[in-house]
Parts: C-alpha cells; structure tokens; sequence
C-alpha cells in the first residue's frame, strides 16, 4: 500500500506505539488524527505536533464512536485508513476478590469490542474508497498467552482470530486488513510491570517498531510480527506447550502472594 498522501484515523494516538505511527506517518505525507481519552495529553499533542488533530473519544464507549464517525467523516471525508490501536493491559490475579466482572469486561470493552464497534462503523465509508486499509493492532501474545494478564491475552487472541476473518469476508473490496503485531515494546503501557514479569532488555525500541509496521504496509505484509512476536508465532505451531511455559513464569510469584 502506498503509505503517503492517506487519510489515516489512529485510536489510542497519544502515546507509546499509536503516537510514533502519528508522527512517522505525518512526516511521509499522510493526514493524521488521533484519539484517546485524557485531554491533557490531547492538549499536549496540539502544542507538541500541530500537523496532527486530536480527538477526545473512548473506543469503549459505542457514543462516542458514533460522534467521532461524525465528526470524522464531515471534516476529513478522504479518511481511507483506520488503525485500532488503543488497548490497556493489566496483571491480574483471578483468585483477588477485589476484582469484579466489571472490572475485568473493562479490558475486553477497549481491546476488543472497541475495534469490532470501529470497523463496523467505519466499514460503509472506508468501502465507498478507492484505496483503503484497516490496522488492527494485536500482539505477540496473541500467539502464546502471556497468563499474568489473562483477560488482555484473550482480547488479543480474539482480535487476531477477527483480523482473520474480517480479511476473508472483505476479499472482494477494495480494503486491505492488516495484523500490526507487536512484541513488548517500551511504552508506558510496561510501567504495570517489573523486571520480574517483563524483562526491560527484551522491549523493541518504539521507533524501530513503528519503522518494521510502516515497512510493512507498503510492502502489503499483511500480519506484521516484528521481532520476538515472529519467534512467539512459530513456538506457539511448533511447541505450543513449551511457549506457555515460557511465559509463565511470572505467575508463580503473584501465586505466592495469593491470599487462600
Ligand atoms: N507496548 C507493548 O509492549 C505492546 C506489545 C504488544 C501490543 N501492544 C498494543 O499496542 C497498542 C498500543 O499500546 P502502547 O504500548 O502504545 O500503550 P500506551 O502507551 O499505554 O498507549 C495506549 C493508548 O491508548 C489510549 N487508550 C486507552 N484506552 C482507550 C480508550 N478506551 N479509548 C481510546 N483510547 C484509549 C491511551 O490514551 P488514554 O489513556 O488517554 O485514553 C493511549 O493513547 C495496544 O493495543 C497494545 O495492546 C503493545
């Protein structure tokens, strides 16, 4: 895909990955707007990258999808890219009382209900384009569950297995569907984790990251695996149990903490 002179729509734009795809996507050309839901850091991105437009929007809130597709589509009617980028990922401990379903649905309403609400949205108007894409941004432990995050592997299992499908079900359109696949990576998503859960050496370098995706669509990779997401993908069809074993770990030190 020619990766200048888009219209590109980025959830979760205000930081880490979805911030760096922002702004190496604006300085090839393309027209960027951002989203998120903390308006001083919305604010900070008018000062800090004008060439961008931020936009006050929770992908888990199914109103604010709609006035954003409003809104959107009214001011940058040649939008032809949507990347859903914007997730949260939390340790949890399923014994903790504390922890209620709500609290729990809130990571599946942003990782993966909140996509499915923007393709189907955004779906009529990226069709009527000549040239479109749609980005779901997943993980490597979309191939290996990493089980001290247990609800947010599962959302990212189940956003690879709807990339797939949504890729199947638009063959005969004009939209190109796109796995971005990241392995840990240094955002501010990692500050919930210590150097017992995620080692910091292992983390791609946000810009590198942002480089390998960019790389990517325009050579129509269609499931990017950057780095040790590739190696997580092959374990997880070669050696499935030795992967989860692998990524265990962590589990046994929140275990020990366990009140019974
Ligand atoms: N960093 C990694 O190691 C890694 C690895 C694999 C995959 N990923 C994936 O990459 C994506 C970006 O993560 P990141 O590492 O860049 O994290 P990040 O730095 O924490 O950025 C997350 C972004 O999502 C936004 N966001 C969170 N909840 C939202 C909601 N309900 N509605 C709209 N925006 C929301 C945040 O802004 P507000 O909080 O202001 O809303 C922020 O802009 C996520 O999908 C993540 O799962 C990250």
């Amino acid at each position: 895909m020619n990766m200048s002179g888009n219209t590109i729509l980025i959830t979760g734009g205000t930081s880490g990955i979805g911030l760096e795809l922002a702004k190496q996507l604006a300085s090839l050309g393309n027209t960027v707007i951002v989203t998120g839901r903390d308006q001083a850091k919305l604010d900070l991105i008018g000062k800090e990258h004008p060439s961008l437009t931020a936009i006050n929007s929770d992908v888990s809130a199914p109103a604010a999808i709609a006035q954003l597709y409003d809104r959107v589509t009214k001011e940058f009617p040649k939008l032809n890219v949507l990347i859903n980028n914007a997730g949260i990922m939390r340790k949890i401990n399923l014994h903790d009382r504390a922890v209620d379903f709500e609290d729990l649905a809130r990571e599946i309403d942003i990782n993966l209900t909140g996509p499915v609400r923007m393709v189907k949205q955004f779906l009529p108007h990226l069709k009527a384009q000549k040239s479109s894409a749609i980005v779901n941004v997943s993980s490597g432990i979309a191939f290996v569950p990493f089980p001290i995050s247990p609800i947010y592997s599962a959302t990212k299992a189940g956003l690879h297995a709807f990339t797939k499908s949504l890729r199947v079900q638009l063959k005969n359109t004009g939209i190109k569907v796109f796995e971005l696949a990241p392995p840990s990576t240094q955002t501010p998503l990692q500050n919930a984790f210590d150097s017992t859960d995620v080692k910091a050496s292992a983390n791609m370098d946000v810009r590198k990251l942002a480089r390998e995706a960019i790389k990517g669509f325009t050579r129509d990779r269609l499931e990017i695996r950057p780095g040790l997401s590739n190696v997580l993908n092959w374990i997880s069809r070669i050696a499935p149990g030795i992967g989860l074993r692998m990524t265990s770990g962590p589990v046994d030190a929140m275990l020990a903490r366990t009140q019974p």
